[in-house]
C-alpha cells in the first residue's frame, strides 16, 4: 500500500499517525521511540492537535543572560538550536553598564495593521473620496463590534483608502487599517476588523468580494533599543574597531547585511519561540525593515566612542503578543514568567534589547576569535 492509498494522516490521533509511518516502512521502532521521548519534552496545551501531527520537536531551552534591560536584569528564555547565541548573549551582557543595561523606548500603543482590498473597481477615485467622507461612520460601527476591545483602550484606529493600479491596468481600492489589538498579536484581529469594515462598506465600493489580511510589515510594537557595550581585555580595542568595521562593510554589501542581520534574529527568534510567537511574522518584518529604502542594511547602527565602546541602536516594529494561540502553551507561560514579562509591550522591549545584544556579540566574537575557535571553546565545556 502506497501513501497516497493509506486513510489521510489528518484524520488519525498523533499515535496513529506513527503507527501509519511504522506500519509502511517509513520509520522504524527506534524512530518511534525518539519521537514518543520527545513528547515528554513539552507540556501539553489545551488546544486541539494540530492536523497530520506525528510529536513534538523538542528545541533546547535554554537561559540566557542576565540581561539589564531599563535597569532591571531580566533571565532571558531562549529557544534555539544554536547553543552559540546563548553563551554570547550572557558574555556581551557583562559588557554593559551596571545601572541600565540596554534602554528600550516602546510605543504607547499596539499598532497592528492590516489591509482591505477591492479588485477591478469601478471609479475607484470617486469612491476613495466617498470612503473619507463617511469614515466616521464607519470607525463608529466598527466600534461598536469591537466594543470589549475599546473599553480596554483599544479598537480601530483608523484607516486609509487609495488607489492601486495594478500591473494589468485595473484598479484596485486599497484601505490600509490601523487598530490597537492590546495584548493580542492581533492578525487575527485586524483580519476580522477587515472583513466587518469590507462588508460595511460592499454597497458603496458596489462590491461584495474582497480581501481582508493583516501585513507584517510595521505591524505591532514600535521599538527602539540602545546601548553602550564597554569591551573589555586585551582585545578589547581591536573588538570595538573590528564591531564598527564589519558594520561599515555590512551597510555596502548585502552578504554581509543579511548576515548581519541574521545575528539580531538569532536572539529575536530564540526568545520568540519560547514565549509562543509567530516567529516567521517577525522575521517577516524584520527582513522588510531591512530592505523598506531598497537593498538591504543592517538593522543596527553601530558607532565607536572613545576607542573600546561601541554604541549600539536597533529600531523595530514587532509584532508580538501574550494572549492567544501558541502563546498559551504551558511551556511559553512559564518563559514569560521566568522572564518577568509583565505584557506584550515589556515582551516587545526585551526582544529588541536582546536582538541589539546578540548582534554585538556576533561581532565581537567575529572581530576576535572567530567562529571556528568560538565553536571549539564552547565544544570544550
Ligand atoms: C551565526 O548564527 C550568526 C553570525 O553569522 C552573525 C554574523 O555574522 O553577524 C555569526
Amino acid at each position: 500500500m502506497t501513501a497516497s492509498d493509506r486513510r489521510p494522516l489528518r484524520v488519525l490521533s498523533r499515535h496513529e499517525v506513527r503507527q501509519a509511518l511504522r506500519e509502511e516502512g517509513t520509520l522504524s521502532l527506534s524512530d518511534l521511540a525518539i519521537l514518543e521521548n520527545a513528547d515528554a519534552f513539552l507540556a501539553f496545551g489545551k488546544g486541539p492537535f494540530p492536523e497530520n501531527a506525528a510529536g513534538h520537536y523538542p528545541l533546547h531551552l535554554c537561559v540566557g543572560g542576565p540581561l539589564r534591560v531599563n535597569g532591571v536584569e531580566r533571565r532571558i528564555a531562549m529557544a534555539t538550536e544554536e547553543l552559540g547565541i546563548v553563551a554570547g548573549l550572557g558574555r556581551i551582557a557583562r559588557t554593559l553598564p551596571s545601572k541600565d543595561g540596554i534602554t528600550v523606548q516602546v510605543a504607547k500603543r499596539n499598532r497592528v495593521r492590516g489591509q482591505i482590498l477591492f479588485h477591478h473597481v469601478m471609479d475607484a477615485a470617486r469612491k476613495v473620496r466617498q470612503i473619507e467622507d463617511y469614515g466616521g461612520v464607519y470607525v463608529r460601527s466598527a466600534h461598536q463590534s469591537w466594543d470589549p476591545m475599546v473599553k480596554h483602550g483599544g479598537g480601530l484606529i483608523g484607516f486609509t483608502p487609495r488607489v492601486i493600479l495594478a500591473a494589468n491596468g485595473r484598479p484596485t481600492l486599497a484601505l490600509d487599517i490601523e487598530a490597537d489589538t492590546g495584548e493580542s498579536m492581533g492578525a487575527n484581529v485586524i483580519t476580522r476588523m477587515g472583513d466587518l469594515l469590507a462588508a460595511s462598506m460592499a454597497f458603496l465600493v458596489g462590491q461584495v468580494g474582497h480581501t481582508s489580511i493583516c501585513t507584517n510589515h510595521r505591524s505591532g510594537w514600535h521599538v527602539v533599543a540602545t546601548g553602550a557595550f564597554h569591551m573589555d581585555g586585551v582585545h578589547a580595542f581591536r573588538a570595538a574597531s573590528g564591531i564598527v568595521d564589519l558594520q561599515a562593510f555590512a551597510e555596502q554589501d548585502i552578504g554581509r547585511a543579511v548576515t548581519h542581520n541574521k545575528g539580531v534574529l538569532n536572539g529575536i527568534s530564540a526568545v520568540a519561540t519560547a514565549t509562543g510567537q509567530d516567529v516567521r511574522a517577525i522575521e517577516a518584518a524584520c527582513h522588510a525593515e531591512a530592505s523598506w529604502h531598497g537593498g538591504i542594511r543592517p538593522l543596527t547602527t553601530l558607532t565607536n566612542r572613545s576607542g573600546s565602546t561601541v554604541v549600539g541602536r536597533l529600531e523595530l516594529t514587532l509584532p508580538v503578543g501574550t494572549v492567544g494561540g501558541a502563546t498559551q502553551e504551558p511551556i511559553a507561560m512559564v518563559c514569560r514568567k521566568l522572564m518577568g514579562v509583565t505584557g506584550s509591550r515589556d515582551l516587545a522591549g526585551i526582544m529588541a534589547a536582546v536582538g541589539l545584544a546578540q548582534n554585538v556579540a556576533a561581532l565581537r566574537m567575529l572581530a576576535t576569535e572567530g567562529v571556528t575557535d568560538s565553536h571549539r571553546r564552547l565544544r570544550r565545556k
